[in-house]
């Protein structure tokens, strides 16, 4: 192994969302807890782009680059990972993925529209429908003890009364892998009730070895239908600060629109330091992606071993790419409640969370996700990020299990 991911960064002393006390506070109702939660890891980025960051620091004039058409590093880079083509006149660069697809509900769908999304749901897809006046509609995936899975008849069934779909492929926070057919079903579907999908596919370069990510839009260009998937460095890189990523087009005529409203809005050009991470990313990012998606499939498996053999009550959810994954604590959610409520003045409250995330930051200083986060009906589940190293990995798990036996 050419990169030591064993070794992962104590980050409390550099502006990070993920280490903050204060949003550490908001989650937990503490301000000491470890963080497990905000989807960035704890990795240093491979040095090539380190090395960017600093040539571009160290050149001491920030003024307007020059980066031409920066898509092609992604294009060629989605060829490689994806074994998918993508035409030259259907990729666009987006300033950030949220923004990306902000902007595609706004084009392809109208105000009052409803916008189906799979639940648990990351939460800023209710951001980016209630802030467009878009009506978001919730489809729960089925759950059977530890695995989340679509339903495909009564997915394609609640499709008949929608206008968009708002997919997340690789599922955040689930961590399911969707097959070819499953995709294939909902874009024919989506064609003939003529719909646009959207998919968002920030998590597709880090499918754990073993499984294999297809793109939407590549079978999109088999079924003809509407669509955009967008993918992302941010996730696959450990850049997601720098915000970029491209959008994908099944149509011409929907990039131009795409390319209309980025003018019309300025907002086309990166900044340095964002177009240059973006380039040596997808330049230079192979092996570290594929050293980086085997370390992150051993601690899923050291995850689910430490589970198995201590709290075999606690359910790991399918886990199968990136690095956040569902935990199942419903065994246990009716004691913590109690205890939480009974003892008001050991767990302050935490305006971003909820009985879980209170209770495991008190008394394991470990600050995860509360399910509520995710959705109504989610509350006995947390999102834990083992986008980290493993000794830190088990020492949590070892101070959630001390937690739950002392029930
Ligand atoms: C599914 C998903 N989409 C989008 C984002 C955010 O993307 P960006 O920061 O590029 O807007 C995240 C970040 O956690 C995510 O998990």
């Amino acid at each position: 192994m050419k990169y030591d991911f064993d070794n992962a960064k104590n980050r409390s002393m550099d502006n990070s969302i993920k280490w903050n006390a204060e949003a550490i506070k908001s989650i937990t109702g503490v301000a000491d807890a470890e963080p497990f939660w905000v989807a960035d890891m704890d990795y240093e980025c491979m040095d090539e782009i380190v090395k960017a960051a600093g040539k571009v620091a160290e050149s001491k004039i920030y003024g307007y680059p020059a980066f031409g058409r920066i898509e092609e590093y992604a294009r060629q880079w989605i060829e490689r990972r994806h074994g998918w083509k993508v035409g030259e006149d259907k990729i666009s660069f987006a300033s950030g993925l949220l923004h990306g697809i902000a902007s595609g509900v706004r084009l392809f769908s109208k105000p009052g529209d409803r916008i189906l999304v799979p639940c648990p749901c990351y939460k800023p897809f209710r951001k980016v429908t209630a802030n467009n006046d878009r009506k978001l509609v919730e489809y729960p995936l089925s759950y059977d003890s530890g695995m989340f899975s679509l339903d495909l008849e009564r997915f394609l069934k609640e499709m008949e009364s929608i206008d968009m779909v708002l997919f997340c492929s690789p599922h955040n926070p689930s961590g399911i892998v969707f097959s070819e057919s499953e995709l294939a079903s909902i874009l024919k579907k989506a064609k003939e009730l003529d719909i646009t999908v959207i998919s968002d596919e920030i998590h597709g370069d880090l499918v754990h070895p073993g499984k294999r990510h297809v793109p939407m839009g590549k079978v999109a260009e088999d079924v003809g239908a509407k669509c955009i998937t967008y993918m992302a460095p941010s996730k696959t890189f450990n850049i997601a600060g720098e915000h970029s990523a491209v959008a994908i087009f099944s149509q011409k005529w929907m990039k131009d629109a795409f390319d209309k409203e980025e003018e019309a809005l300025f907002l086309t050009e990166p900044g340095h330091f964002v177009g240059e991470l973006f380039i040596k990313a997808y330049e230079k990012g192979d092996k570290y992606n594929s050293e980086l998606t085997s370390y992150l499939k051993g601690n899923r498996d050291a995850i689910t071993s430490f589970l198995d053999e201590h709290l075999p009550e606690v359910k790991l959810s399918n886990a199968e790419a990136s690095f956040v994954t569902f935990l199942d604590m419903s065994a246990y959610y009716g004691k913590i409640k109690k205890v939480v409520e009974e003892k008001s003045d050991e767990f302050p409250p935490a305006p971003e969370g909820g009985v879980l995330s209170r209770f495991f930051g008190v008394r394991a200083k470990v600050a995860m996700n509360d399910g509520t986060w995710f959705g109504k009906g989610y509350h006995s589940f947390l999102r834990f990020n083992y986008g980290t190293d493993r000794k830190r990995i088990i020492k949590a798990l070892e101070r959630i299990e001390k937690a739950i036996k002392a029930l």
